[in-house]
């Protein structure tokens, strides 16, 4: 069963408009979210940012955070779903061809669930191969990264690149050069001990497993430089790892034809560690 609109319908019957300007522009946000047990993982964070990209693209979602929480849990209880990913997305709405956002009356809202799929275990105990690419992300003055946008051939011209190099996930640089993000990915390397990940300011999407990381280095008292890094910075790091919503926290052990420590290393070890007890502990406040 699909959200769509203001109600729960079978999938095959969720069909939106050839006018879409989702479909025709790429003009809309998403949110991809993660189910553990039945309870939806950073819930109230993840609506934040839809918010916030709806606010930066000018998109003005008639609904509360709390209707969509309900129609959110509505969604998993329809398909039965406990481990699942979801994804919520809000696009401009069906209208006339042209860019003029006014065109269209009323926004399409749609949210989807999946069964969620594991990563192979393996990517986890060996770690996974990453390639920086020729594709640079998204000037931040152009299309910010941080909105979650629908507009995705930025990302999607990068994940080209790196299959082509048999790469498991493109990491972009900036228009200057820095080490950005993944196409759908935060980066972080460990160098003597510290914890280093491209700022805001570099152009990147704010992530919400990014933060967390963040907070817990923090509570751990990991060093954290969060600032302007270079590709051969990755070349000469201890450890590497990507994360999001999905993989959590997932150990990089190849960045181009450089091998990253041997194997995954030990802070990329308790990090993930300390990340999955964060999740544990949201469950059991939550009742699970
Ligand atoms: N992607 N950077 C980009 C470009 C992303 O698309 C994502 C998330 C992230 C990590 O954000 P978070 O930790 O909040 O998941 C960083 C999701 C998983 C997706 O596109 O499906």
């Amino acid at each position: 069963m699909i959200y769509l609109n203001n109600k729960l319908v079978p999938d095959r019957k969720a069909l939106i408009s050839v006018y879409d300007h989702g479909f025709l522009y790429g003009d809309g946000i998403y949110e991809t979210l993660r189910a553990y047990k039945g309870v939806v993982f950073m819930l109230d964070e993840h609506i934040e940012r839809l918010f916030h990209s709806a606010s930066m693209v000018d998109l003005t979602i008639p609904r509360d955070r709390k209707s969509i929480k309900k129609a959110v849990y509505e969604t998993l209880k329809a398909n039965k779903l406990t481990e699942a990913y979801i994804r919520i997305t809000v696009s401009r709405g069906a209208g006339p061809l042209g860019l003029d956002p006014d065109l269209c009356p009323k926004l399409t809202f749609v949210i989807m669930t999946r069964e969620f799929s594991k990563y192979p275990a393996e990517y986890y105990q060996k770690g996974i191969r990453i390639a920086v690419v020729k594709t640079r992300r998204n000037y931040k003055m152009a299309v910010d990264p941080a909105i979650k946008s629908l507009n995705f051939l930025n990302n999607i011209l990068a994940k080209i690149e790196a299959k082509k190099m048999g790469a498991y996930e493109a990491i972009m640089l900036n228009y200057r050069g820095y080490v950005a993000e993944g196409t759908i990915s935060n980066i972080f390397f460990i160098k003597d001990g510290v914890l280093c990940t491209p700022s805001m300011q570099v152009g990147i999407l704010g992530g919400i497993t990014r933060s967390m990381i963040l907070d817990i280095a923090k509570e751990l008292k990991i060093l954290i430089k969060e600032g302007r890094f270079w590709k051969k910075d990755l070349y000469k790091a201890d450890e590497v790892f990507i994360s999001n919503t999905t993989m959590e926290v997932m150990p990089v052990t190849g960045v181009d034809d450089i091998i990253i420590g041997n194997g995954t290393g030990s802070i990329t070890k308790m990090l993930h560690k300390a990340y999955r007890k964060k999740v544990v502990n949201y469950l059991k406040k939550e009742g699970k």
